[in-house]
């Protein structure tokens, strides 16, 4: 008897089984087991959710107003030109000032070489490897009226003007704001004025011992 069961009972009930997971419409499921395995309680992006909560019935909504996404830094200097001449004169970068309270220059040499690779990203292109206004683009002819860095070409610009720039751009540059987070800005202006001081005239005997006191 027992015997019979296993035999004729059991491939009896796997064949039910079966033929109740089956049915017409493919896209649905008959039978499930543990329906909470596949259907979770976490609602679908865009679809229609239940309406109890959900007044406009679809689960991704705006972010209420005021809202700012992780990581987002304002920028209150405007693409104006005023808003260039106060980022000049006022605007200072948070590596400078922390540069020359704790004099972290291990650090400084480190966001240098960031700011180096970023640049070779972003701006050697237009502005050439040297900051020389001399890059592909311009030796293609491609792109006209970069200017080089040297104080010669622009005397007065600042690190702060210079993320202004790249955060809003000037004229026939464009905004490098949506690329390249505010870090990595400061990180760049760092290295353009490295490269502007590289740019600079040297002066003919400069003395080679800094640490000698003047009589
Ligand atoms: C598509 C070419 C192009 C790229 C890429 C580009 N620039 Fe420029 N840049 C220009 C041009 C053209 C000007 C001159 C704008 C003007 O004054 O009319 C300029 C001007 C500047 C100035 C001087 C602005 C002033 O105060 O007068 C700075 C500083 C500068 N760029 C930095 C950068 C940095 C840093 C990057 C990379 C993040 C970059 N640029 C990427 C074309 C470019």
């Amino acid at each position: 008897m027992k015997h019979t069961l296993l035999r004729f009972g059991l491939p009896l009930l796997a064949t039910v089984a079966m033929a109740m997971g089956c049915k017409r419409d493919k896209t649905q499921t008959a039978l499930e087991y543990m329906p909470n395995m596949y259907r979770g309680p976490a609602l679908e992006a865009y679809s229609a959710g239940p309406a109890e909560y959900l007044s406009n019935a679809q689960s991704a909504l705006l972010p209420p107003q005021g809202s700012v996404p992780r990581g987002y830094e304002p920028y209150g200097y405007t693409n104006s030109q005023a808003g260039y001449d106060s980022a000049l004169a006022y605007l200072r970068s948070p590596h400078t000032v922390l540069v020359d309270s704790l004099r972290n220059l291990a650090a400084d040499s480190l966001r240098l070489a960031e700011g180096k690779e970023l640049y070779a990203i972003f701006c050697t292109h237009c502005h050439g490897e040297k900051g020389d206004g001399n890059g592909t683009l311009v030796q293609n002819e491609k792109f006209l009226g970069v200017p080089s860095y040297g104080a010669d070409r622009l005397p007065n610009i600042t690190e702060g003007s210079i993320y202004h720039v790249i955060t809003h751009g000037k004229n026939l540059m464009g905004s490098h704001a949506s690329q390249i987070t505010a870090e990595e800005r400061w990180k760049i202006v760092h290295y353009v004025l490295k490269l502007r001081a590289d740019l600079a005239p040297k002066p003919a005997a400069a003395p080679s011992d800094s640490t000698q006191t003047e009589a």
